[in-house]
């Protein structure tokens, strides 16, 4: 009963379900890390594959999500060898060790927020439902993202809604922000998502359906309160070390700031390390570290994406680890 409410209140769809458990090349007795449990959708599918003697150890930094996925393959595979660790994927080296574990057989990180995260008002990510100002993933630690709409300069809050928003009115919106902040604080999203509709240009109403004109800010603000690139960057920098020979990490992305770092990173793994200059006598690179088995990563099918927008801008991306 109580799996069933858990379950109830977390509805995630999963993406690229079976290209990215595919892409682990599973083996019964391997170790395998989700990075992003969610929902526990991919945990559950790689949980399914393991025998005894595999191990799966998923992370998440929301609470929430940890509950879900634990209620998820405790109804999918209740027998499976899995362990939920609520911390960063950044901390996946210092986790692991703490748990026995210096390798591992494949990684896989479904980057960004879950369905929940974005849809349950009280979570503050969401700029068409009402809530507190918050956008942490984590909720018990961490600025939040009206710590930050407070703190940042008019210079940084433009640099964070261009970087991470892709976001062209960057420079208005500050301004707006920071305008308004001086009399009044902003610790609604309403508000937040009012003042940034406010500020941008009025556009003739085009066809097809209508993007909110506070969807980039929020995108960067969320971005920017959970750290997602130095992140992503973290786990980059870690991953290919806990991998055994033959380990596989797969990344899915949801927006070219995600995508850009993962596969330019591949790229620079599957050229090799450069070499000093005295040593670049054939080549100017060492040996490949990985081979890319798609090199130009993977997309959702029609059928998925027409089954769940979501999965339009998802791109799936491997690496296998060379001996
Ligand atoms: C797209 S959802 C994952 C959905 C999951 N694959 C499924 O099938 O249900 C992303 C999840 O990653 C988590 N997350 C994002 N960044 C994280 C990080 N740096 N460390 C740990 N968890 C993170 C979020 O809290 C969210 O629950």
């Amino acid at each position: 009963m109580f799996l069933c409410a858990v379950l109830a209140a977390f509805q995630h769809t999963t993406v690229l379900a079976s290209e990215a458990v595919d892409a682990l090349a599973l083996r019964p007795d391997g170790t395998y890390v989700d990075c992003t449990a969610g929902g526990g959708g991919h945990s559950a599918r790689i949980a399914a594959e393991l025998g005894p003697d595999g191990r799966l150890f998923s992370f998440d930094r929301d609470a929430d999500a940890i509950a879900a996925a634990r209620a998820h393959i405790a109804s999918t595979a209740p027998a499976a060898p899995v362990e939920l660790v609520h911390a960063p994927f950044s901390r996946l080296v210092e986790e692991l060790a703490a748990r026995g574990v210096s390798q591992v057989d494949g990684i896989l990180a479904d980057l960004g927020v879950s369905s929940p995260q974005l849809d349950h008002a009280e979570r503050g990510f969401s700029f068409r439902k009402d809530g507190p100002l918050d956008m942490r993933m984590d909720r018990d630690s961490g600025a939040s993202a009206a710590d930050l709409v407070a703190s940042l300069s008019e210079t940084e809050l433009a640099d964070v809604i261009y970087r991470y928003g892709d976001e062209r009115d960057s420079r208005r919106i500050a301004r707006a922000i920071v305008a308004r902040r001086a009399t009044t604080p902003f610790t609604r999203t309403a508000d937040l998502a009012a003042v940034i509709a406010a500020a941008k240009p009025k556009k003739r109403k085009a066809r097809g359906p209508q993007v909110h004109p506070a969807t980039k800010s929020f995108q960067a603000l969320r971005i920017a309160t959970n750290g997602e690139l130095d992140e992503l960057d973290a786990l980059l920098h870690s991953a290919l070390d806990l991998l055994v020979p033959g380990g596989r990490l797969a990344v899915i992305t949801f927006h070219s700031g995600e995508d850009r770092p993962v596969k330019q990173t591949f790229a620079s793994w599957a050229k090799g390390p450069a070499l000093p200059p005295a040593q670049a006598i054939y080549s100017s690179h060492g040996d490949p570290l990985v081979r890319l088995p798609h090199p130009k990563g993977i997309a959702a099918s029609s059928a998925e994406t027409a089954a769940n927008p979501r999965a339009r801008s998802a791109r799936l991306r491997v690496a296998e680890k060379l001996q």
